[in-house]
């Protein structure tokens, strides 16, 4: 019923207090739609502006990758200690406890294994499923100079389109070819490449001269893990490209495949978020690790 009668006089105007106007703390994201911010907010940390994105999608073209064999029983303990977990639909629907309530990116591309031409994907999520499963921003890989390049980049402005439509971000994954340099050169072409043609966000390797790659970027970049290296050198990676100007990691093989998961995603963590050094980094590793023991 509507309240007419005894309403008490409005009066709480604070006329003292301009309306606040704050810009979007993530590179070149302010002039987005409140719903793709709000997207963003759950993957990127409003106080830092810095994700650790756990990545778990190797399945899909990779199969059984050691360490995901069963993320029912490994990876989902270590959710509460990701920002974001970056996985496929069938893992998700599968295997991910509907109430994780942090952000989902959820894998969008695929088509090929690695027993084939693997960047001969499409998009293989539909965007209406996307929305379905409340998911913070659909990723997608892009192979330039690859064999099916343009097929790769095409893939990505359709998710960007629908993406825009619907509020959620498309996250762009810049796959290097095995015949590639991986070296800042292409890192730059890569990555803006996919930035000037709509991704909101990036996904790259930590290379010499990073800082040239996130400086001609103008959105996001987060760094992927790689293979796996011993603790200290992914540690000193992470924190190299956060200080070469990374907004985080999408990191998977140097955390499941760690000997102690959990206490390796808690390090990075420290390292993305504050500044640890890689060697106190470390030092806090082993220490999670022999508590667990
Ligand atoms: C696969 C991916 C992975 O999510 C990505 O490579 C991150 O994982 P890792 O740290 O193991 O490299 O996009 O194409």
């Amino acid at each position: 019923m509507a309240d007419t009668d005894g309403m008490k006089e409005t009066k709480n105007y604070h006329l003292d207090k301009p309306a606040k106007s704050q810009a979007f703390g993530l590179k070149g994201c302010n002039e987005l739609d409140w719903g793709m911010k709000n997207r963003l907010s759950n993957i990127f940390r409003p106080e830092t502006g810095r994700t650790v994105m756990l990545a778990v999608d190797h399945g899909y073209f990779m199969g059984p990758t050691t360490g995901l064999e069963r993320i029912d029983v490994d990876i989902v303990p270590l959710l509460p200690y990701a920002d974001t977990l970056m996985c496929t639909r069938g893992a998700l629907r599968s295997m991910i406890p509907p109430t994780f309530n942090k952000g989902v990116v959820m894998r969008s591309s695929g088509g090929p294994s690695i027993l084939k031409e693997i960047s001969n994907e499409h998009i293989a999520v539909a965007v209406e499923d996307a929305v379905r499963m409340n998911v913070a921003a659909m990723a997608v890989q892009v192979f330039i100079g690859g064999e099916f390049e343009t097929q790769s980049v095409h893939n990505m402005t359709r998710l960007v389109d629908e993406g825009l439509r619907y509020g959620i971000p498309t996250l762009a994954v810049t796959a290097v070819g095995k015949d590639m340099n991986r070296d800042a050169k292409y890192m730059r072409l890569a990555t803006r490449i996919c930035a000037e043609l709509g991704a909101s966000y990036l996904k790259t390797y930590y290379v010499k001269d990073f800082e040239t790659v996130t400086a001609s970027c103008p959105v996001p970049i987060v760094i992927a893990g790689g293979k796996k290296l011993p603790e200290l050198d992914a540690l000193t990676m992470a924190s190299n490209a956060i200080n070469d100007g990374a907004a985080g990691v999408d990191m998977g093989r140097n955390i499941f495949q760690s000997d102690a998961p959990h206490a390796m995603i808690q390090a990075v963590s420290k390292v993305v978020h504050d500044n640890m050094s890689p060697k106190d980094g470390l030092d806090l590793y082993q220490t999670l690790k022999n508590e667990a023991k």
